[in-house]
């Protein structure tokens, strides 16, 4: 066992249907880097960050249990990947609550999550303000090097290294690692049917587990309405499931052909689907296959940042 290599760490909040800009933009990142063996991977499900916005326990049991069969349908390997649940392991709202202390309200009033909400009027929770605080104790707890995260949660790694060179400057000692956001640039962004970013939030996804008739659905759904004979929202999605040197002539030969164009991306998402749904249709039907997993995931990750928070302690003077 060598446990020299750089850790890796991300999260996923179980709060909605996947869709594949979740599986583009995150999930499949986080898969290869942690199953390349490069790395110590920790990959847990964020049902804290979850409760300021989903606030039932029977769909908080749900999606965290759809989650983590997601996760191993699109490949993760459980055997290799620490997988668990943040409210499984005590240590991270405990060291949110140290880092909310060194932190101050208008540093986190800058956080976009925070501007958005407060743009839109909305009532915010005091778990959203400290939403940043959560997300950084969840990163350094493990002395995370990299964080594979999509484009919108940038911003968020910069708080968890601004909190990390804090407490180490506050409290004199290089308790925690700086750790660095890993994104990837080509497809940084996935856009929806309506081409604006996929999101849960616009109606405007395609689900990860669709079946073909419904991804069929989704497909003619895409907006179009380039002049240039390319659709380009047809275009842009179609790129993340085959190359573009085979794209470019089919697109040339059926120029301004939405329809064919369409029926094409259909066929292409349900090829390249196919297999992840029927892994996940599998696991399905093995009820104790969850519980499992996170059990194992659990007693490691609680066992890595004990052994942090007792340095944590001593360096703030509680131990
Ligand atoms: P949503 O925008 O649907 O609410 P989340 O905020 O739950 O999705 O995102 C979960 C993860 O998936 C994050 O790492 C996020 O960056 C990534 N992600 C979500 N939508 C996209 C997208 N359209 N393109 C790229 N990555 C995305
Ligand atoms: N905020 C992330 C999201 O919305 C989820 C998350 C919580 C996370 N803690 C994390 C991601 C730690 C990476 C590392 O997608």
């Amino acid at each position: 066992m060598s446990d020299k290599k750089p850790v890796l760490v991300s999260g996923i909040k179980p709060t909605g249907d996947l869709h594949i800009g979740n599986y583009f933009g995150a999930m499949r990142q986080q898969v290869e880097l942690a199953n390349s063996g490069e790395y110590k991977p920790f990959i847990f499900v964020a049902d804290y960050h979850a409760l300021n916005t989903m606030q039932d326990a029977e769909e908080m049991r749900r999606r965290t249990r759809e989650l983590v069969m997601a996760y191993i349908a699109v490949g993760l390997d459980s055997e290799k990947v620490v997988l668990f649940k943040q409210s499984d392991v005590p240590a991270h709202t405990e060291l949110a609550w140290i880092f909310d202390s060194i932190t101050t309200m208008p540093y986190l009033m800058r956080a976009h999550a925070y501007k958005d909400a407060e743009a839109k009027n909305k009532e915010i929770s005091v778990g959203t303000f400290n939403y940043p605080m959560l997300m950084a104790a969840d990163i350094l707890l493990y002395d995370a090097k990299i964080v594979p995260v999509g484009q919108d949660q940038k911003q968020h790694i910069e708080y968890a290294r601004d909190t990390a060179e804090k407490f180490n400057r506050v409290f004199k000692e290089e308790v925690f690692t700086l750790p660095e956001a890993y994104i990837m640039p080509d497809v940084a962004v996935v856009p929806g049917t309506d081409g604006q970013k996929m999101s849960k939030s616009y109606g405007n996804v395609i689900p990860l587990f669709a079946s073909k008739d419904e991804l069929a659905k989704r497909v003619m759904s895409i907006v179009t309405d380039s002049a240039g004979g390319r659709p380009e929202n047809v275009y842009a999605i179609h790129k993340l499931v085959r190359s573009e040197q085979e794209l470019e002539p089919i697109y040339a030969e059926h120029a301004g052909n939405y329809k064919a164009l369409k029926e094409m991306l259909a066929e292409d998402l349900d090829h390249y689907f196919a297999p992840i749904r029927a892994k996940y249709e599998e696991l399905q039907a093995d009820p104790e296959i969850v519980e499992r997993v996170l059990e194992a995931g659990k007693r490691e990750a609680r066992a890595v940042s004990e052994a942090k928070m007792a340095q944590v302690r001593r360096a703030i003077g509680v131990a």
